[in-house]
């Protein structure tokens, strides 16, 4: 028998694996397809303070072993997310989830965290600073280590919970800014989200999404996905979930072999509904075909 358990800051896991946020709705969605609670966590869609539309549409292009969204944060605002959202899922999902959380400003970032922090079906906080498809918010202060701590400093000075910072891949150091959030008390690392980029239509001659870029994900980012998760990992010594591309149970464990103890699934979501499941289910004769009895005994085992 293997192991897969992981503890992620005291939120100990059945398994490593959690759909990623924006790819997996607030999960009850999922539960009509299977029984949702075989899933570590579930990392919910990105809640911001206020309500939010989104961006104009087209807002995805499709690309050779990804996709480029530009869905900027589109969300019912935390209010509802706890009056409506959180309600339909502890129905179905007996687990502690993983908030998802957007700022436009170091404030709005600490009020929202503060209110999803009372929930009890929260067990960590996921705060994204690195979304880059808004602008004045998201990773425009995850591109600073500077104002990356004050994000940080803010959410910690108002919550319980751990705090894992959510770090965009959009930067020339990523390492950097995963140790000045470190510094500033960040419970533990989230990355990689989306890379910037671009699709343009040859029949209209013009950019294919309406905010003409996007951010890039799916099997494409894996390669840049583990080489950040590794670089982390070495400058660091708090925990790191990792994600961007993976597809496989052979992606999660090279991904705990770089330095994850969480790995998100995202893309593989939205191409097969039943990812997540497939891949949890195919870890045990992964980890066997690998020698692994137990997967926390590999978190950052090629360093
Ligand atoms: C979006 O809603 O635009 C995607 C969220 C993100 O990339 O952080």
């Amino acid at each position: 028998m293997v192991n897969t358990q992981v503890d992620l800051s005291g939120l100990v896991l059945d398994n490593p694996v959690i759909p990623a946020s924006g790819t997996f709705g607030f999960g009850y969605e999922f539960a009509e397809l299977y029984d949702i609670n075989i899933l570590g966590s579930i990392a919910l869609k990105g809640t911001t303070l206020d309500p939010r539309f989104g961006n104009p549409t087209p807002r995805i292009a499709e690309c050779t072993e990804g996709l480029i969204n530009s869905v900027g944060l589109q969300n019912p605002g935390v209010d509802k997310v706890i009056s409506e959202e959180l309600p339909k899922l502890k129905k179905v999902f007996h687990k502690k989830s993983v908030a998802n959380v957007s700022g436009f400003s170091v404030e709005s970032y600490a009020k929202t965290c503060e209110k999803l922090d009372k929930e009890e079906q929260i067990g960590l906080l996921e705060v994204n600073i690195s979304c880059p498809n808004v602008q004045n918010g998201g990773m425009s202060f995850g591109t600073s280590a500077k104002s990356a701590a004050e994000v940080t400093k803010a959410v910690k000075a108002v919550t319980t919970k751990p705090v894992y910072m959510k770090l965009t891949p959009n930067v020339t150091d990523i390492a950097e800014i995963a140790a000045a959030c470190a510094e500033a008390g960040a419970d533990g690392i989230s990355l990689i989200n989306t890379m910037l980029g671009m699709r343009i239509d040859l029949k209209s001659k013009k950019p294919v999404i309406h905010n003409k870029m996007g951010g890039f994900s799916g099997p494409a980012i894996f390669p840049v996905a583990v080489r950040m998760v590794y670089q982390v990992y070495e400058a660091v010594d708090i925990p790191i979930i990792g994600m961007g591309g993976v597809s496989s149970a052979e992606d999660v464990i090279e991904m705990m072999l770089a330095g994850a103890t969480g790995v998100e699934v995202g893309a593989a979501n939205l191409v097969d509904p039943f990812a997540s499941k497939k891949i949890i289910e195919a870890l045990p004769a992964a980890m066997e075909k690998y020698g692994i009895h137990s997967l926390k005994e590999i978190i950052g085992g090629a360093h």
